[in-house]
């Protein structure tokens, strides 16, 4: 019965057996997984869109390559999501679909401009630390598709943090004016990167059954309280403030407190009101139509290919 079948599943992940695509598995698992999965997906991807701006304005040969390679490995990722979805019984195309019409969300922190060069070094730095800090856990996310993406995801992620904080190291120790950008892309992103996270946990709707299902190992507030921990020291070697007048260290409780988040910023980015949703989606919607010859030539090639076998 369901029941048993239920019960056989619960065990196992709370055995730590990963479930893996042809097990049995209750219809809102499979549901909940294909949520997460592809907005994490469409997150990668349109993530390639902010810093895709500064690769023809970067600053040296090395600076353009490195950029370039990362923006590469995100579309990576996206592509293995997408592939970890797809054993989950939902196609790319309905997914693509999903995000062209604007009815998929995505990461909210890809609604941001990105203004200087210093945005760059504040991307890999914040924005790459809180998808780490939030993945790490995911490598032992109860589906197996998943859990395998993630860990080369992680490691690649790691690579552009570490390129991140290099690039503001550099620039923190130039002149006022490189300064000054560094402190004003740190300003900007700040409060959006903490926003990663998600809700609160009191309001986060998926986190009860997630955590039940180890889809989620940690709640949003606990992983985002360990982000602020970490980049609360390593600002000071960049000799730079965080813009939150309440980040305090709290010997009691071993961890920094830190001020209200602005969550109808929030709200209003997530459904689809933030200073770039339009540009991004307009930016998917012009690639994808422009993009139409090419998989049109791909699959004229196939079918050539597969009438030629036959003969
Ligand atoms: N941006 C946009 N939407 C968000 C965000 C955010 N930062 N945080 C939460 N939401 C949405 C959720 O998707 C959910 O909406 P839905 O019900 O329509 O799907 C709603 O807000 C409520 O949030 P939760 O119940 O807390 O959702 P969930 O349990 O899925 O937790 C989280 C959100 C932590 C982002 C989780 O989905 C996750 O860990 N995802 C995998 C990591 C990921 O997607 N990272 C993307 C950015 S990193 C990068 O691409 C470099």
């Amino acid at each position: 019965s369901v029941q048993e079948l239920e019960k056989i599943f619960q065990d196992k992940i709370d055995n730590e057996i990963r479930i893996e695509p042809k097990d049995w598995m209750p219809e809102k698992y499979r549901q909940n997984l294909i949520r997460q999965i592809s907005q994490h997906a469409h997150s990668e991807i349109v993530g390639m869109l902010p810093e895709g701006n500064w690769i023809s304005r970067a600053p040296s040969l090395k600076r353009k390559l490195i950029l370039i390679a990362k923006v590469q490995d995100e579309a990576g990722h996206g592509l293995y999501l997408y592939s970890a979805a797809e054993t989950l019984g939902i196609s790319r195309d309905e997914m693509t679909e999903q995000l062209l019409s604007g009815k998929a969300k995505y990461s909210s922190i890809f609604n941001y401009p990105t203004l200087t060069w210093a945005d760059m070094g504040a991307i890999g730095w914040l924005v790459d630390g809180a998808a780490i800090m939030n993945q790490v856990p995911l490598c032992r996310t109860s589906y197996g598709p998943y859990s395998r993406a993630m860990i080369r995801v992680c490691k690649e992620e790691s690579f552009h943090q570490r390129q991140g904080f290099e690039t503001l190291l550099v620039l923190s120790r130039g002149n006022e004016e490189q300064r000054a950008m560094v402190q004003d892309a740190i300003d900007r992103w700040w409060w959006p990167s903490l926003m990663m996270f998600g809700p609160h946990d009191s309001e986060s709707q998926h986190s009860e059954q997630s955590m039940k299902w180890k889809i989620k190992r940690f709640s949003n507030d606990e992983l985002r309280q360990r982000f602020v921990d970490m980049i609360a020291e390593q600002v000071k070697l960049l000799g730079m403030t965080l813009p939150d007048p309440d980040l305090k260290w709290n010997e009691e409780h071993k961890h920094y407190d830190f001020g209200t988040i602005n969550w109808e910023e929030f709200w209003n980015v997530v459904s689809g009101n933030g200073p770039c949703n339009k540009q991004r989606l307009e930016a998917r919607n012009k690639a994808w139509s422009e993009g139409a010859w090419v998989r049109e030539a791909a699959v004229a090639h196939a079918e050539k290919r597969a009438a030629r076998k036959k003969q």
